[in-house]
């Protein structure tokens, strides 16, 4: 579904992550077509820049992936650039001023979609001025909808944080206005769990604690922090990667079935899900969640430095680039299963993938044979980077009387589909544009996910628990490993 006709207003305009990100995407959308004709876009920042010289600026993104000169040229007629500084209320008259004529210009009938690509600090701020100057609201009688206001994470650094963000937000726009963006919910095989868990008979029935022994969430990373010791060294990966990317996964997967398709109707599974989660108190955090450092080691072939040895890092920083966690879910469906997750930098591989353990057999009727304990049965959603589904099962080999193997039943999606799915991004840009929220993380899902963390922040932030050295290029600290092998359990390989 082409977009609606929009005027996309990109605050951070000049800025990295939109000329790595935002503008290749939204020129891949048009030149496939997908985006409506009636659309501008205005960049706005700090930087002086004249509309030509922002032009060139998007030209420089674009450039390298773009099919078709005379579709670019068309595009970047549709750029404009608007200076000014974010807290200065002036700066959001002129912007308004500068959309009407725009609008007009363009047929677009008013409706406008805030992009923020500013530092999330100041998030709030540029909300607040927006709703001051009346941009939170049509500015036109002819506005198909309301304004929408797109974020990116980290949406706060707390519980406490996040709270104040969406109050000071929520004053301004109505929570249908928000869209925050998790892109790992755009990723096609992230969003394939709900068509595979919910429209299929044969999987369902069995997704439960009668048949499942335990579930492993994993997302490895090769790749250390690159340039990013800046925001990283704030983060680490409780909040970079397990607030939202793994707690976002864990509810699709665990979630009841929604009554519909619906933004709201997922949503409002996903928030009960979250709600069952046991809390994690302080007595049992040590034990439910182990964190981890990168030391120097060997990843793919490459040697490597250990994170505090990385430009930008503290030499003492006791920033996490590791978790792992066993959470339960404490409703009929989950109670007794234990959900394994753990995400990492410089481990072995990049891999993310869901992989559902089934419980043995009750019984083996081979056991005269040897054959006591029979593996089980398991169905790894593959996320990434070989997309697909994989179920195990045992079979007979050809050959003596008792000969059995595991098979695997493979689904690949590069071989089926070919490898044109578009990129999360892009997705979650044109869903911005259709006004689809399916995809978006709600407030009260932010908040949530925040407070079954805020107990590892705060042990974390004051210096107390442990942290455990991994070398990288390893699949994390020992530490990790045991809590899993406690239950009698391994972690699944990497690689
Ligand atoms: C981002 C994190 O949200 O996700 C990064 O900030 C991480 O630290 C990235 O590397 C991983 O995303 P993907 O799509 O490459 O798995």
């Amino acid at each position: 579904i082409p977009g609606q006709p929009y005027g996309l207003v990109v605050f951070g305009a000049s800025g990295d992550l939109a000329r790595r990100k935002l503008f290749g995407s939204l020129h891949d959308l048009y030149e496939r077509g997908l985006l409506s004709d009636k659309f501008y876009l205005m960049g706005c920042g700090r930087t002086q820049f004249s509309d030509e010289e922002f032009r060139s600026v998007v030209r420089e993104s674009v450039e390298k992936t773009a099919q078709n000169r005379d579709v670019s040229e068309k595009f970047l007629t549709r750029m404009f650039y608007l200076s000014g500084q974010y807290d200065d209320p002036k700066f959001y008259e002129d912007i308004k001023a500068r959309l009407k004529e725009l609008d007009g210009k363009y047929a677009v009938g008013g409706c406008h979609i805030f992009y923020l690509s500013v530092p999330p600090k100041i998030y709030a701020d540029v909300a607040e001025h927006l709703g001051q100057a009346g941009l939170s609201k049509p500015i036109s009688c002819e506005c198909p909808g309301q304004p929408r206001l797109v974020i990116e994470k980290p949406f706060g650094h707390d519980l406490e944080t996040a709270r104040e963000l969406n109050r000071r937000i929520g004053e301004h726009f109505h929570e249908s206005q928000v869209y925050r963006i998790d892109h790992y919910l755009g990723k096609e095989t992230v969003q394939n769990i709900l068509m595979f868990r919910f429209a299929n008979t044969i999987f369902e029935p069995v997704w439960n604690r009668n048949y499942v022994d335990h579930v492993q969430i994993t997302i490895a990373e090769s790749l250390g922090i690159g340039h990013r010791a800046g925001y990283y060294e704030s983060a680490g990966a409780v909040r970079d990667m397990f607030q939202n990317h793994m707690l976002g996964m864990l509810a699709l997967v665990a979630m009841e079935p929604p009554a519909s398709f619906e933004a709201d109707h997922i949503r409002d599974e996903k928030v009960k899900l979250l709600k069952c989660i046991r809390p994690l108190e302080d007595e049992n955090i040590d034990s439910a969640v182990i964190r981890g450092q990168y030391a120097a080691g060997e990843v793919e072939g490459e040697d490597v430095v250990g994170y505090r040895q990385e430009e930008g890092v503290a030499e003492d920083s006791r920033t996490d680039t590791y978790v792992a966690a066993k959470l339960l879910v404490d409703n009929w469906r989950w109670k007794g299963v234990p959900f394994y997750l753990r995400t990492g930098k410089r481990l072995p591989a990049r891999l993310t993938e869901v992989a559902i353990t089934f419980k043995t057999v009750p019984h083996s009727m081979f056991a005269a044979v040897g054959l006591d304990e029979l593996p089980a049965n398991t169905i790894v959603l593959k996320i990434q980077p070989d997309e697909g589904i994989k179920l195990s099962f045992q079979a007979k080999r050809p050959g003596s009387k008792v000969c059995m193997t595991t098979l695997n039943m493979n689904f690949d999606y590069a071989k089926v589909f070919g490898s044109g799915a578009p990129e999360a991004y892009q997705r979650l840009l044109l869903d911005s544009m259709v006004g689809d929220q399916t995809l978006f993380t709600r407030q009260d899902d932010v908040e949530l996910s925040w407070k079954l963390l805020d107990p590892v922040i705060k042990m974390a932030d004051s210096g107390a628990g442990e942290l455990y050295e991994y070398a990288a290029g390893t699949a994390g600290p020992e530490s990790a490993d045991r809590l899993i092998e406690a239950d009698g359990r391994k972690w699944r390989p990497l690689m």
